[in-house]
């Protein structure tokens, strides 16, 4: 991608959709104004990128799109704060800024040929669809894909329209769970750790892709190693202070390591030698 003179500045992009993924998630889908910067926006599942509501501030969003799928840059954005607060204000059409993509990727080719588990709670979710859908749409690389999605409640679950899509494609499993269920759930009411234990997967040839709230993805790392899961078989993506995404201000450190440039993405092999008690 061609080098902006200044990469504090963001693309003016317009909102081209605004789509209720759940009560407190919606979808954005972006498009740069700039056609050729659009067209020159490429990305990799696990990337991020900063997306500004003007006058009132820019914050990091994994990017919730898949770029082969030109679908538009797409973000999915729980309302938290101030910034997605007023984001989620923003209806089709509205200018915003972009500035991006930033970070490290999941190393898509390294999982070919492996069995991949995807383990997200909530908003965790968003960083591992693009992961979900490039396998899907290169299903033969990989081997068995095992989706399991927890939420507080059905209502929660982001990505609803998706699952029978995703279930239907080959060597392909979706399991969902819920820590409360609703009169119409007939799923899982079960915490995500429970959940591993009770499908174990077999870790052999195996990656594990976690994202979530820190207490999930705590109880899940010790089931995972439990179930033979190696530190190095395990991934997930951390979230940080981030302020420059570029290494530059030390926000975002951890350790010796910044999230922005060396991260997102680690395995906890990699995390365990920066954050001690992994
Ligand atoms: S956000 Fe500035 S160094 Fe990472």
């Amino acid at each position: 991608m061609e080098q902006k003179p200044n990469p504090f500045m963001p693309y003016m992009a317009t909102i081209k959709s605004v789509t209720d993924l759940t009560p407190d998630v919606k979808l954005f889908s972006t498009e740069l104004d700039d056609p050729v910067a659009q067209n020159d926006f490429n990305y990799q599942p696990g990337q991020f990128a900063f997306l500004s509501a003007y006058g009132i501030g820019e914050a990091p969003f994994c990017l919730t799109s898949a770029a082969h799928r030109k679908t538009g840059i797409e973000f999915a954005i729980r309302a938290v704060g101030t910034v997605t607060n007023a984001l989620h204000e923003l209806d089709e059409g509205t200018k915003v800024g972009i500035r991006g993509p930033f970070g490290n990727s999941f190393p898509m080719d390294d999982y070919k040929g492996k069995n991949i588990i995807i383990i997200g709670g909530g908003i965790g979710m968003a960083p591992l669809h693009p992961v979900i859908n490039t396998i899907v749409d290169h299903r033969d690389d990989y081997g068995d894909l095992l989706i399991i999605n927890g939420a507080r409640s059905p209502q929660d679950l982001v990505f609803a329209d998706e699952f029978d899509v995703w279930a239907k494609a080959s060597k392909t499993k979706v399991e969902l769970t819920v820590d409360r269920g609703d009169d119409n759930w007939k799923g899982r009411v079960a915490l995500i750790p429970d959940v591993v234990v009770d499908l174990n997967p077999p870790s052999e040839n195996a990656v594990a892709i976690i994202c979530g709230p820190p207490i999930m993805i705590h109880f899940t790392l010790i089931k995972l190693k439990d179930l033979g899961f190696a530190n190095d078989q395990i991934v997930t993506t951390l979230e940080g202070k981030m302020k420059c995404g570029l290494g530059k201000c030390g926000r975002c450190n951890v350790g010796e390591k910044y999230i922005c440039v060396d991260g997102p993405v680690f395995t906890f092999e990699q995390i365990s030698q920066f954050i001690e008690q992994f």
